[in-house]
């Protein structure tokens, strides 16, 4: 791509647009990739990516979070792998696409706002839906950090923003939590004005039947939660915004442990007002594994991180603004509900991120949970090169390395739909060679981890490092996260 005569062009030379991170330019349809291996005959459904994908160069400095969303879709059926991507057509991108250049600023200068003359009615900030895919009440939905959801169809049309007929009053996180059994979906939002956090949940038809505002002491980004089958669970994290630092150059969200980190249990439909929270170390979880509530105690795990950093300092110079590449490390998290104790265990030292599991037991009690890994070197925040797999039952640890230089993105389970045990399927993730600049979608048996990955597709293009992936089962099964 080149940029438009009145936007400097080095604006696309910045940490975040290089190598995997650079943005591909077309949007493809491939019906058959080349294959290495064998898919398995019982794997049918789409492998969807979503993730930032500028489409124009960027008005100044740019994060990764700030790239407007495309989708990459991998279909697997009948022996044949077919390759899709496309942007999100966001209100947003297509006042830029009319015209011809981008008009939004980034996170970093979110405040610039755009003129009003060039936007029409697509409002001030943009909400590039880049972040997750999933699929409620039998519609897709590409997901943000603070956007509403956008409806997209599986043959990556967008057809626009949803906001539950007029109910929901905000923009969501990215990572609702679907029960496997009620199709219940329970999300939430967080806001650096107040209300500071609210909780919703809609019904098996996508109707939102419950939201409440959470009584937080300060404004703090939280990006995933959790449900039990009884409750849902929040993080109150020293990540914690400070808006006047921001107005005055500084970050936007700044650790801040001198606040406490706390865990929230909340009956699934509670009142602002039934919400308990647990003191808990100094610390922030990006991404959780899975809660479940036995005996009285809830028990959950993530990657646990006591130093985040994203990046996101607009006092850095244009070419240097970067993320930390630390990352959490696993760990498990135990609130007894009877005597009010909480406890923090770190069950491994290699850091992750990208927490997946069979999430058709999401809320009950898992043994497999899956990561992404970092073993070599890396200098910027995902580039992870390990498939992690740990029995939580054993504290047993399985890994697959990608190799100098490559990089593999998050592992979604596909569960083999003949299967019986948790972890009776495959583990779909993308494998890019950074020397060659391609990708692979690789296919791995889940139960062998180790052993690499049994089918490679070779993708058409290089797809740009992405944030959440998932599995669409073409049997109309649900693989939601
Ligand atoms: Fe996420």
């Amino acid at each position: 791509m080149t940029a438009p005569s009145n936007v400097a062009s080095d604006t696309w030379k910045q940490p975040f647009l290089v190598g995997q991170m650079a943005p591909t330019s077309k949007e493809l349809d491939v019906a058959a990739c080349a294959v290495t291996g064998e898919i398995p005959a019982g794997l049918r459904g789409k492998f969807i990516q979503n993730g930032p994908n500028p489409r124009f160069a960027p008005v100044a400095r740019y994060h990764m979070f700030d790239g407007d969303g495309m989708l990459h879709a991998i279909d697997f059926r009948d022996g044949s792998v077919a390759y899709k991507n496309r942007w999100i057509r966001t209100p947003m991108l297509e006042a830029e696409i009319s015209a011809g250049r981008a008009l939004y600023p980034g996170l970093a200068d979110v405040m610039n706002f755009p003129d009003p003359a060039l936007i029409g009615d697509a409002g001030p900030i943009k909400n590039p839906a880049n972040t997750h895919i999933i699929r409620h009440a039998g519609r897709m939905f590409a997901l943000y950090e603070t956007g509403m959801p956008v409806e997209v169809t599986e043959e990556l049309e967008t057809l626009g923003i949803r906001d539950f007929d007029g109910k929901l009053p905000c923009g969501i996180t990215a990572h609702p939590r679907i029960d496997p059994q009620t199709q219940q979906m329970f999300f939430f939002a967080y806001s650096p004005i107040p209300p500071f956090l609210r909780y919703f949940v809609a019904d098996a038809e996508g109707n939102l039947v419950h939201a409440i505002e959470l009584d937080i002491p300060a404004a703090t980004m939280i990006h995933d939660f959790l449900i039990t089958d009884e409750h849902a669970v929040f993080l109150d994290s020293p990540l914690r915004f400070d808006m006047e630092a921001f107005a005055n150059g500084g970050p936007m969200v700044k650790y801040s442990p001198e606040g406490g980190t706390r865990l929230g249990v909340i009956p699934r439909f509670g009142q602002p007002d039934d919400i308990t929270w647990y003191e808990i170390e100094n610390g922030h979880v990006q991404h959780f594994w899975n809660a479940w509530h036995e005996d009285g105690v809830v028990e959950l795990s993530g990657t646990f991180n006591s130093n985040p950093e994203f990046g996101m300092d607009t006092d850095d110079d244009l070419e240097e603004s970067s993320a930390s590449a630390q990352a959490g490390v696993a760990t498990r998290f135990k609130v007894d509900l009877g005597t009010g104790e909480a406890s923090v265990e770190r069950f491994d030292d290699m850091e992750g991120d990208f927490c997946r599991f069979n999430e058709d037991r999401n809320g009950s009690r898992t043994r497999y949970h899956y990561m992404s890994g970092f073993r070599g070197e890396r200098s910027l925040i995902g580039q992870f090169d390990t498939v992690v797999k740990y029995d939580d039952q054993t504290n047993q640890r399985w890994t697959w390395f990608s190799g100098k230089d490559h990089h593999v993105g998050e592992g979604v389970f596909a569960p083999d739909p003949n299967g019986t045990a948790e972890d009776d399927g495959w583990l779909l993730l993308t494998d890019h060679d950074h020397a060659a600049n391609t990708t692979d979608v690789c296919v791995f048996d889940a139960q062998n981890v180790e052993a690499g990955p049994i089918a490679r597709v070779h993708m058409p293009q290089k797809i740009p490092f992405g944030f959440h992936v998932n599995w669409f089962r073409a049997d109309g099964g649900h693989r939601l996260a």
